[in-house]
């Protein structure tokens, strides 16, 4: 297989993780990168040998099959749409929109142009989680009955170099992180059917600790404190806090709890970490993950350990799937569900009702373990 020419639109924070990631993919090479910022798209250019360009010319170049969008969430929707309309694929950083009518237009869009939408958050494909999806699957629980899940901190203008957009309409911790959360739900019980919430804004001014906009005050626009519930089709119910309004907490991020037994998940951010699982009320045993890919530390983050980070193989998996002529898994039908799921916890709070979701949609299906699918070379 040749490997499909990619451009990158968005050459931010995250831009890094994209430009490396595709290094080591044979499935796809980054030909050019660009931004609204000419300064940031030549940095990136230099640093990984690839050619800066105008949005325009990127988006011109009959070379380039697929752009990767990792614009901010406001964004998002627009550029995605300038590249559908360049007749070429998207894969883009989530949310999918930071306004659910235009995603829905978007996959509208390219429905008709016969064009691929892939979409973050794609860590649910990491062993931790796909280790936790085939226990469920193996009905090593039972039953999915209920859950919990917590994604609790203080939030995001203590180190991020420009973190206005966290708390503007498509940011808030439910939608930057909470994402994270739903779509491994989702993978480990299949799609919800309605969620309740109460939301809060917990301080209505931030100021940024990090450089270079150090002192710098941001208006709070979104919630950031959120509670909730989430009810899946197959009946189990989930309870689920996201805050950026939090010091401390002695919360797990994801438990499942089953007719046979209950699942302590592993952080959603990341692809690895070891879930536990106790059967029948018995010990909590560490679940062996090493048989999934994805799942090897090979990333050590600003704050802590090492973890296994492989952002990106949504992208590289929705190459192989245009080669195999299937669906692929971090879909654009998947990211518009989770982000009617995360909309309907504020809604939901500003009217007082549970709100059913309507957009229908399957799990995804599982990572294959071996050499099947070539684990997505
Ligand atoms: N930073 C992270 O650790 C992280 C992790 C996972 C996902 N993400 C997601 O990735 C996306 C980008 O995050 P980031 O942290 O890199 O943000 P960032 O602000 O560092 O970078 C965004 C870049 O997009 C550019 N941009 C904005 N609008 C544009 C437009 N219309 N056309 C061209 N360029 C435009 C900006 O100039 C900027 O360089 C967000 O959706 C975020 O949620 C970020």
């Amino acid at each position: 297989m040749q490997p499909v020419n990619i451009g990158i639109i968005g050459c931010g924070n995250i831009s890094d993780t994209y430009f490396n990631g595709a290094k080591g993919s044979d499935l796809v090479r980054v030909k050019a990168c660009a931004d609204l910022r000419t300064e940031a798209a030549q940095a990136k250019a230099l640093q990984h040998g690839v050619c800066a360009m105008s949005v325009q010319a990127l988006l011109d170049d009959p070379d380039i099959e697929i752009v990767v969008n990792l614009t901010v969430p406001q964004a998002h929707a627009p550029v995605s749409e300038q590249i559908l309309a360049a007749g070429k694929h998207v894969y883009l950083e989530k949310p999918l929109a930071s306004d659910f009518g235009a995603a829905q237009r978007l996959l509208a869009h390219a429905a008709t142009r016969g064009l691929r939408v892939g979409c973050a958050p794609d860590t649910f494909l990491g062993a931790g989680h796909q280790a936790c999806r085939a226990a469920i699957d193996a009905g090593r629980i039972g039953r999915p009955i209920g859950g919990s899940v917590a994604m609790l901190s203080r939030g995001m203008e203590s180190w991020h170099p420009n973190p206005e957009f966290f708390f503007k309409p498509g940011g808030g911790p439910m939608h930057d992180v909470g994402v994270y959360y739903v779509t491994q739900l989702v993978n480990l019980l299949g799609p919800v059917a309605r969620v309740s919430g109460c939301a809060s804004v917990g301080l209505p001014q931030r100021t940024v600790g990090s450089e270079p906009l150090r002192g710098q005050v941001i208006d709070v626009e979104v919630p950031t404190t959120v509670n909730g519930v989430l009810e899946f089709v197959n009946g189990a119910n989930v309870a689920m806090s996201v805050s950026w309004d939090v010091w401390a907490h002695q919360r797990a991020p994801i438990e499942i709890y089953g007719t046979e037994g209950s699942l302590l998940g592993v952080d959603p951010n990341w692809f690895g970490g070891t879930p536990r699982l106790s059967e029948r009320g018995g010990p909590w045993q560490p679940m062996d993950i090493s048989a999934h890919p994805f799942g090897v530390e090979n990333y050590t983050p600003n704050a802590g350990a090492r973890v296994a980070n492989y952002r990106g193989v949504g992208l590289t998996e929705m190459v192989l799937a245009m080669h195999r002529g299937r669906p692929h898994r971090a879909c654009g039908a998947l990211a518009l569900h989770v982000l009617e799921v995360l909309d309907a916890f504020g809604r939901s709070s500003g009217n007082g009702r549970h709100l059913g979701i309507e957009c229908k949609i399957d799990r995804p299906e599982p990572v294959p373990i071996g050499a099947d699918e070539n684990v997505f070379l």
